[in-house]
């Protein structure tokens, strides 16, 4: 297919998977190491679609340009969406995503936030290499018998469960949407928030970013925690109030934090920043914690999750050009293929 696609906050490890996969589609992919921004829409005259992922901004006025410039077609190489002004895009372009690539990428690494926090791995590892075979310090606790709350159980959180059910965790849930026959099925309980904050010795947030869970993790919810809570979040960045976390891990409420996803990422993360200052103070604190492990939005990175994306993504827009069912269009609210059956918002 000749169709041109722009492509935004390419890195090199994008290019290789696109440009590997793209060879049984055709397209004309451009790569760009920018973001897509007001500033940066220009660029998209005479393409037919771009592609973009989680940090960059699809605002109503970059969504007005493209729409100007006669792009026919927004393809989010992600899964999560909330970078999207879907009341904008409504009616003039559609949205289509990856709703799912490798949920187990993104389970496996909230597991190794949990592990390494819990037995200082990354700390060992530069210990020993510096001939430091000390262990104090690095006292861990038994997974085996502490209970696991996990919000939000789609397919990551379905993901997760077996692994911490494997290493003898009870496991609690709490999902506005419960899967009762899967509960039952695995044997997990679904309870409310209040109950999964109380019970939790370590939560992990695997909920989509929404006005409703916007900082759902802020002070007052901390105060419901158990003391010495561990608190992995490898969902969305605002979904935690950093702020609130700062506070609980200094007055050690908090005993621990792997964040893969920050509130403010979207000037830091997937960049080399090494021989720059950090302006941001937030972050700047928060990475001054010896029980604080950051990562780079780097959940989803493992080989066959790259893959799919890349195969997903480029069918997603062929279906499109080829006048077909969008399976992975996004609408706003209840996140089904429904704009084009509808033939209006469900918002
Ligand atoms: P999913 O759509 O399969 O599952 C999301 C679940 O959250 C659903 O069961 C839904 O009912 C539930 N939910 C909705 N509102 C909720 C609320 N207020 N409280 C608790 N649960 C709620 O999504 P999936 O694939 O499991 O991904 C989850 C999130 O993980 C995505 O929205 C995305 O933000 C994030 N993600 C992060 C990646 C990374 O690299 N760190 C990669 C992929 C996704």
């Amino acid at each position: 297919m000749d169709k041109k696609i722009a492509f935004f906050d390419a890195k090199p490890y994008d290019r290789q998977s696109f440009e590997e996969v793209n060879k049984e589609f055709g397209f004309k992919i451009v790569y760009f190491d920018a973001h897509l921004s007001s500033k940066t829409v220009e660029v998209t005259q005479g393409f037919d679609s771009i592609c973009v992922f989680v940090n960059d901004a699809v605002n109503k006025e970059v969504i007005g340009h493209l729409v100007e410039h006669g792009v026919k077609i927004i393809a989010l190489r992600c899964a999560g969406y909330n970078n999207v002004d879907f009341v904008a895009a409504y009616g003039k372009i559609p949205v289509v995503r990856v709703p799912a690539y490798s949920p187990y990428a993104v389970a496996e690494h909230a597991i190794a936030l949990m592990l390494s926090l819990n037995r200082k791995t990354h700390k060992a590892y530069y210990r020993t290499r510096d001939g430091n075979f000390a262990i104090k310090g690095l006292l861990g606790f038994d997974m085996h018998g502490k209970t696991a709350g996990i919000i939000g159980t789609g397919k990551i959180g379905k993901c997760l469960v077996p692994i911490l059910k494997g290493f003898g965790m009870h496991v609690l849930a709490y999902d506005p949407h419960p899967d009762t026959g899967y509960a039952d099925s695995v044997n997990i309980k679904y309870v409310e928030l209040e109950e999964l904050y109380r019970k939790s010795d370590v939560i992990s947030l695997h909920c989509p970013l929404t006005s409703e869970t916007a900082h759902m993790i802020n002070r007052e919810s901390i105060k419901q925690m158990k003391d010495g809570v561990m608190i992995i979040n490898t969902g969305r960045g605002k979904l935690v109030d950093t702020v609130a976390l700062i506070e609980g891990l200094k007055s050690r409420k908090i005993g621990s934090a792997g964040l893969d996803v920050y509130e403010e990422e979207s000037e830091y993360f997937f960049e080399d920043l090494s021989s720059e200052m950090i302006s941001d103070d937030v972050l700047a604190r928060l990475l001054t914690f010896p029980n604080v492990l950051i990562t780079s939005h780097q959940g989803f990175f493992t080989a066959e999750a790259l893959h799919n994306i890349a195969k997903t993504t480029l069918d997603n827009i062929t279906e499109f050009f080829n006048d077909g069912y969008l399976r992975n269009e996004v609408c706003y609210k209840c996140e089904k293929p429904c704009l084009k059956e509808q033939k209006k918002p469900c918002f």
